[in-house]
């Protein structure tokens, strides 16, 4: 059966361009700027000009970020339920204009109108109702918290609308204000939205949007009154941001591209994933960054599989979004047409087969037709970068564990769907695709109250759900942390002795690599003088080559990952008790270290520090969901991985398991520096290791200098995760910048040190979020 062409109304869409003389200023402090340099906003299914919109200068983001400040405190002061009464209006005020707001935004963004009226506008209300929520329980459900301040917040083009929804209302939610930048080709939506704002109520100032290209968005990421930034966008954006913000104290959250794996096994219900194929990268033209843009089919039904696909792809309608018989829409811009048009050339060039569906494509804007790579090999263009295009590169597999492994052969992490009949199949290969959410039998879901977010290089952070709530918050114990005790510079000065040499002492504590003790590679060790300047013993000289030959080590000990948490929990306690054996002996040491007379309460405060992350071990569980969909969606806390840890030089054994003990808690294995000054306490661990049951592997310490050796972790392509706590505020800038070349987890402290007594600043959900990352898997049921 044929449709006819059933085109939305644009009239008040059109009016309300109109109404504003096709021409924008900024909305700052709840009032509209006089339009300044101008560029012009497009259609791009027809290429007409929609309207002139500013191009925001760095003096107009000043003005925005000043009047988020101002504004901060009464957001905050009004009150959890204050915020929730204003946010409710949003929510209500976007549903009561829905209907102009998806023909905006299919206007200006391409996209077609039953995806921006079914999927995006009810998403954006949905959003605002959810934390509208959160703002009303903060009190209750966040009372150790307060909000970050002044976030600043960049989006992408290809949901304007639905992220706008994402960065601003969790951030108000929180007691924040915002200076919110949309991209340049799709701002429509964001103005409309700051119409709404002043209809709800929002005071002056809490939310301000600055229209502009990424020169807008550089000044919002150097402003220094932001306190935070939310960056949804391409990966290579979002590593100059985490450049650009290493150590200046900006909270961040990343949320960046994907080449997500859509994965068919030989029993799964063919029709309906072919079905969910559509959904996943035919929906908004493939510009989805969770898109599923590799599918990964079993050999045996690869066939059967593709014919199915070919014959749907041959139905897809593809013509003017604004008709609501349309599958396939315009691309934003030809810019992205042309990137598009070079990788499935690049797929030509190599051989590979492409199929496209003959469809007429319209003479007008940018167009691109559903398009099928076969023959491609794992490592070519089309398999490897995101296209956000509709491209589809399919490949085949034959058992469980070879597509784990393709799966996760990609840089990004994002997305993963997983088509099976098998319920234990689905549930076993979840957890093994390295991705922050994962779809079993559908695609392409998302619900505020379930988090969203990538790992490795799809960027850190989540948004949405409980764990999104965080991300816009700063726990209050961070504001009474101290400043940093200074190294004592006796430790320091000594030069390093080759080991062994006639002038040293054969007193040198080794390194600790896979449950062996091990000389350093470079066969140097530095002296550690105690607090009276006395000699005491030497340590090897950690290089570049011990901290490969840890990482190698942590990589081996994946068992430790797998074993089960009451397992975990088993170990810190015999830990534990095997300190608790030596006390006295731990305590010597560190007072003939450090010269502290509190040498005993530190053993007595490790000793329940083990405690307490053995507690946590099997305690820190995810959540279950229950989105509006029939089915559950389960947050799974996973940890991240290899953690490069660089200990704090106070508190020497107290700093070192405070950091050692919640990570491997949640199943990391960690390749350690302990403090460089007073190192002796944690090489004194290694038979309190041995006689603890830990596995090889989990715990590797390698002693030496903490900027050397932190430089190398943080460059290091296999370590997830780096955390920095010795005070060291350059180093801890040095870490966040290194680590955004793969876009590593950071957790650094700063010039400021922690109370590593006070379970607020060294324990807590904060410290164990660190340790681990959110993976969402939605299972919806039914027949
Ligand atoms: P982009 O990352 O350049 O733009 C996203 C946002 O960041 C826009 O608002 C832009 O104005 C802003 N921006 C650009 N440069 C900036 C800078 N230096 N500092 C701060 N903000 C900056 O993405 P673009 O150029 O629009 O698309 C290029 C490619 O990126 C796409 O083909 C796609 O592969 C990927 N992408 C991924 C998205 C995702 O959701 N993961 C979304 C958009 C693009």
């Amino acid at each position: 059966m044929e449709y006819g062409p059933a085109p939305e109304s644009t009239k008040e869409a059109q009016a309300w361009l109109e109404q504003h003389g096709r021409q924008f200023g900024l909305f700052i402090d709840n009032a509209w700027t006089a339009p300044g340099e101008t560029f012009a906003s497009i259609n791009p299914a027809d290429a007409a000009k929609l309207a002139d919109l500013t191009q925001a200068t760095s003096a107009d983001v000043d003005r925005a970020v000043a009047a988020a400040r101002a504004a901060q405190p009464g957001w905050q002061a009004l009150g959890g339920h204050g915020r929730a009464k204003v946010m409710y209006a949003l929510a209500r005020l976007l549903q009561k204009h829905s209907r102009l707001f998806a023909v905006l935004e299919t206007l200006d963004n391409g996209k077609t109108i039953r995806e921006t009226r079914d999927v995006d506008l009810p998403l954006a209300a949905r959003h605002f109702y959810y934390h509208a929520g959160w703002a009303q329980l903060q009190a209750e459900e966040f009372a150790d918290y307060r909000a970050v301040g002044v976030v600043g917040q960049i989006v992408p083009w290809n949901f304007p609308l639905l992220m706008l929804s994402w960065k601003i209302a969790p951030a108000l939610a929180a007691g924040n204000t915002v200076v919110f930048k949309p991209a340049e080709f799709t701002s429509l939506t964001a103005l409309l939205f700051a119409e709404i704002c002043v209809q709800a109520g929002v005071p002056a100032g809490v939310v301000n949007i600055v229209t502009g290209d990424g020169s807008v968005g550089e000044a919002i990421v150097k402003h220094e009154g932001i306190d935070k930034l939310a960056f949804t966008g391409s990966t290579e954006v979002g590593r100059l941001i985490r450049q650009a913000t290493a150590g200046s104290g900006k909270k961040l959250s990343l949320e960046l591209g994907g080449k997500s794996p859509f994965i068919v096994f030989e029993d799964a219900d063919l029709d309906a994933a072919v079905e969910g194929l559509v959904d996943s990268i035919w929906f908004n033209q493939g510009q989805v960054c969770c898109a599923g843009s590799r599918l990964l089919v079993q050999e045996s039904v690869q066939d059967k599989f593709l014919a199915k696909l070919r014959a749907r792809m041959d139905k897809l309608t593809l013509g003017s979004p604004l008709d609501k018989s349309m599958d396939i829409g315009a691309l934003v811009d030809p810019v992205q047409k042309q990137r598009i048009e070079g990788l499935v050339q690049s797929a030509r060039d190599e051989g590979c087969t492409v199929y496209q569906p003959a469809c007429e494509l319209p003479t007008d804007g940018s167009w691109f037709p559903p398009t099928l790579i076969t023959g491609a090999s794992t490592s070519a263009a089309v398999a490897q970068a995101e296209i956000f295009g509709p491209v589809l590169v399919a490949m085949s597999f034959r058992t469980p564990p070879e597509v784990v492994q393709l799966a996760n052969n990609t840089v990004y992490g994002l997305a993963a769907c997983v088509w099976t009949e098998n319920i234990s199949l689905a549930l076993d290969v979840a957890p093994q695709i390295k991705a922050g959410v994962v779809w079993i039998n559908t695609a392409n879901q998302f619900d505020a109250a379930c988090g969203f977010g990538g790992y490795r290089e799809s960027g850190f952070g989540r948004e949405g759900g409980r764990e999104g709530m965080y991300e816009y918050l700063t726990a209050l114990s961070e504001d009474a942390r101290p400043a940093a005790p200074v190294v004592e510079a006796k430790a320091k000065a000594k030069a390093a002795v080759p080991a062994g040499s006639p002038f040293g002492i054969d007193r040198t504590a080794k390194m600790y690599i896979g449950g062996k003790q091990a000389r350093p590679d470079g066969a140097y060790s530095r002296a550690i003088h105690g607090a009276d300047g006395s000699f005491i013993a030497e340590v090897g000289e950690g290089s570049r080559k011990d901290i490969r030959n840890a990482v190698e080590a942590a990589h081996k000990a994946g068992g430790w990952t797998k074993a089960t948490s009451h397992n975990r929990a088993q170990v810190l306690y015999y830990i534990a008790e095997n300190l608790a054996a030596r006390g006295e002996e731990f305590a010597a040491r560190i007072a003939a270290m450090t010269g502290t007379k509190n040498a005993e309460k530190e053993v007595q405060a490790s000793i329940e520090r083990l405690f307490y992350y053995a507690a946590w071990a099997d305690k820190y569980d995810g959540l279950a969901h229950q989105p509006p969909m029939h089915g559950i969606t389960v947050a799974l806390n996973e940890p991240l991985g290899v953690i490069g840890i660089v200990c704090p030089n106070e508190s020497p054994l107290l700093g070192f398991i405070s950091l050692v003990a919640p990570a491997i808690a949640l199943g990391n294995r960690v390749v350690v520096v302990p403090s460089e000054a007073h190192p002796l306490s944690a090489t004194d661990l290694y038979q309190v290791f041995d006689t603890s049951d830990l596995p090889g592997g989990v715990v590797n310490i390698v002693t030496g200098s903490a900027d050397e050796l932190a430089r190398t972790l943080a460059t290091h392509s296999d370590i997830d995760a780096v955390w920095r706590h010795d005070g060291s505020a350059e180093g801890c800038a040095e870490v966040e910048r290194l680590s955004a070349a793969s876009l590593k987890r950071t957790w650094v402290g700063g010039a400021k040190g922690r109370d590593w007594y006070s379970t607020a600043q060294a324990g807590g959900r904060a410290v164990l979020a660190h340790a681990s990352q959110v993976k969402n898997i939605w299972i919806p049921y039914g027949v």
